[in-house]
């Protein structure tokens, strides 16, 4: 695993929005596997900045998104689909038709899953995916569970999730209780993984995931498996890492 630790926030998005400009530079027709929450808005501004700037086109790029409330439409301004539009998609070339995130509004949880499992089947492989990590180590929206689940699923949200990703809406009630999420089987055949950290209330759950055991209990412990992972993190959520990694 190859690690940056970097100073900030700021510095960390850089760092990332780097990485996946290099992507997209190197392969124009690449498949991106995008990631929603506080730990990638900062470089998606990035990656905005370095597009105005004539530095990047995104006219080729497909991309698939990790997960999406269900209930929720694209219009929602709360849903996964509304964040990409309004903080990457909106903002650069890419062609619309081209990027993927799972249908909010199919009641049929079925059919919602089986649907974006053949979007992926046909869009992959990813070549580069992007994830955040929950507080309880969820990746996507693949929570604490008995098993590694292979494909898209609808999970029911932890109390844990429900009450970090409460800060986004207006009251706890309107937090969906459900989600469509990739599975760790589809995360983890993308070619190379780039997952991103910041503050110091991650670094517990990053020093566990990686150098605690492997178990569905800690989703993104499975990334231990994975030959290609590049984690950036500030310093506050790499410290207990680091520490480990010196002992
Ligand atoms: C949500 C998303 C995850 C994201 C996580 C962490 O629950 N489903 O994909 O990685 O939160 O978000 P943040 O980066 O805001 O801490």
């Amino acid at each position: 695993m190859k690690i940056y630790c970097e100073k900030d926030y700021e510095a960390m998005s850089r760092r990332v929005a780097g990485i996946l400009a290099a992507q997209v530079t190197l392969k124009p027709d690449c498949v991106l596997g995008l990631a929603t929450g506080s730990s990638p808005a900062g470089a998606y501004k990035e990656l905005v900045r370095r597009y105005q700037e004539g530095e990047l086109d995104f006219s080729g790029v497909t991309s698939v998104n990790l997960d999406e409330y269900k209930g929720l439409s694209g219009e929602n301004d709360q849903s996964y689909r509304y964040f990409m539009d309004s903080n990457l998609f909106d903002h650069v070339n890419i062609d619309k038709s081209r990027t993927f995130v799972p249908d909010g509004l199919e009641p049929d949880s079925e059919k919602a899953c089986a649907d974006y499992n053949a979007i992926i089947r046909r869009e992959g492989p990813v070549d580069l995916q992007l994830l955040g990590l929950g507080n309880n180590g969820h990746i996507g929206f693949n929570e604490p569970s008995a098993v590694f689940e292979k494909e898209t699923h609808c999970v029911d949200l932890t109390a844990s999730t429900i009450e970090a990703n409460k800060r986004f809406f207006e009251k706890e009630e309107d937090v969906p209780r459900q989600a469509y999420t990739m599975g760790i089987g589809n995360i983890m055949q993308a070619k190379k993984i780039l997952l991103i950290v910041s503050g110091e209330g991650k670094a517990d759950i990053v020093a566990r995931a990686f150098c605690g055991s492997v178990t569905p209990e800690v989703p993104a412990s499975i990334l231990q498996f994975h030959d290609d992972v590049t984690l950036v993190g500030d310093e506050a959520a790499l410290s207990k890492l680091m520490a480990e990694m010196e002992k």
